[in-house]
């Protein structure tokens, strides 16, 4: 444990992170050696191919993935509001159970596998709140509809006792983002906040996030599929592909150079992210199964400039551009 009275340290600080899953087929070594800072005010994504890692790896250290089968090792430092950085990966269930909801909050893709579906959504908001003791049954109704007004919930009051399925789309992800607040979190944590939106809505929400996020000094680890949101929402992105990380460093860098061949690929591949004049091309093959991964890059497969080395020897991390927050694990960056 450690104090740090220094308040800009990093909310949290992942390094080394493993976890692997025993299963028939062998092990699955979904997250292989995860680094990641995310800075007090920071909006980090997390962008990659489906299967990646992503979700994962957050899951793994917040413990909201079972444990029978799954081996997780490394350290997730997270610095509480009282200042002090603890691992969560060294936590008691009822330690991280104090933290999770409270300190870091969540907001997951389909809001309706998150919402219990017979409890009212004020109900469902005010149990949390109680349960951290951020409201007390005199105040906490007060509480509750005071949040859904500030995220942009028409008729509060109405709203307060109504049920998930009588909610629209875009009204019950408001409603995860209002529960995810509610305790005033350090972090939250958004995985595919918006892919079950439609564009405006999707707009309407992650303006709402980013308008949290400078009200309530939140740090957002964003997992998105979706690369113009990263790129436009994100101040840090992370690239992952088959559990590593390949590429990190700030959305501007990454978009005009990106260093390594991956990452170009995968923005060559996004439809929306085409400039006029430039040709979409998909990435070649798929990514390698989990349990039998390629040696050396596990992108060599995939990747057009592979030499023998990338076969044979796993990439180190290269400054890109001179650049110290610009990494690429790649052995010939762009
Ligand atoms: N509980 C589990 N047991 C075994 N394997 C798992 C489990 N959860 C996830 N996996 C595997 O771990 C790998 C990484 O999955 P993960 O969900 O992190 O991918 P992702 O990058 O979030 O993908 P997506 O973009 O589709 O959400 C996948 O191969 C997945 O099948
Ligand atoms: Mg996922």
């Amino acid at each position: 444990m450690a104090r740090n009275s220094d308040a800009s340290a990093p909310v949290l600080d992942v390094q080394g992170l493993h976890v692997a899953f025993r299963g028939e087929a062998g092990l699955l070594k979904a997250v292989d050696g995860l680094d990641l800072r995310v800075e007090p005010g920071e909006v980090l994504g997390i962008v990659g191919e489906s299967g990646s890692g992503k979700s994962v790896s957050m899951l793994s250290i917040t413990d909201l993935i079972k444990k029978e089968n799954r081996d997780t090792s490394g350290t997730a430092s997270f610095l509480g509001r009282d200042l002090v950085a603890r691992d969560l990966l060294k936590m008691g269930k009822e330690e991280l159970g104090r933290i999770r909801g409270k300190d870091i909050g969540f907001v997951f893709q389909n809001p309706m596998s998150s919402l219990n579906p017979t409890m009212r959504i004020g109900a469902q908001i005010a149990e949390g709140m109680l349960h951290h003791g951020e409201a007390t049954r005199a105040d906490v109704k007060e509480k509750v509809v005071a949040l859904l007004d500030k995220v942009g919930i028409r008729e509060p009051e109405k709203r307060y006792i109504a049920y998930p399925h009588e909610l629209s789309g875009g009204m019950r992800q408001r409603v995860m983002i209002a529960m995810a607040l509610s305790c005033n979190p350090k972090l939250l944590i958004a995985d595919e906040p918006t892919t079950a939106l439609d564009v405006t809505v999707e707009k309407q929400i992650l303006e709402l996030m980013m308008k949290m996020k400078d009200e309530l000094g939140l740090s957002i680890i964003m997992i998105t599929h979706n690369l113009p949101v990263a790129l436009n929402y994100c101040d840090g992105i992370l690239v992952m592909y088959a559990g590593k990380v390949m590429e990190t460093g700030t959305a501007l860098d990454l978009v005009s150079h990106p260093g390594h061949p991956y990452t170009k690929a995968l923005f060559s591949s996004n439809l929306e992210l085409g400039r006029r004049g430039t040709r979409v091309e998909p990435i070649k093959g798929n990514i390698p199964a989990l349990t039998h991964l390629p040696s050396g890059c596990r992108f060599h497969p995939r990747c057009p400039m592979a030499t023998d080395k990338c076969r044979n020897e796993v990439p180190p991390a290269m400054q890109s551009a001179g650049l110290s927050d610009h990494l690429t694990f790649c052995h010939y960056p762009l």
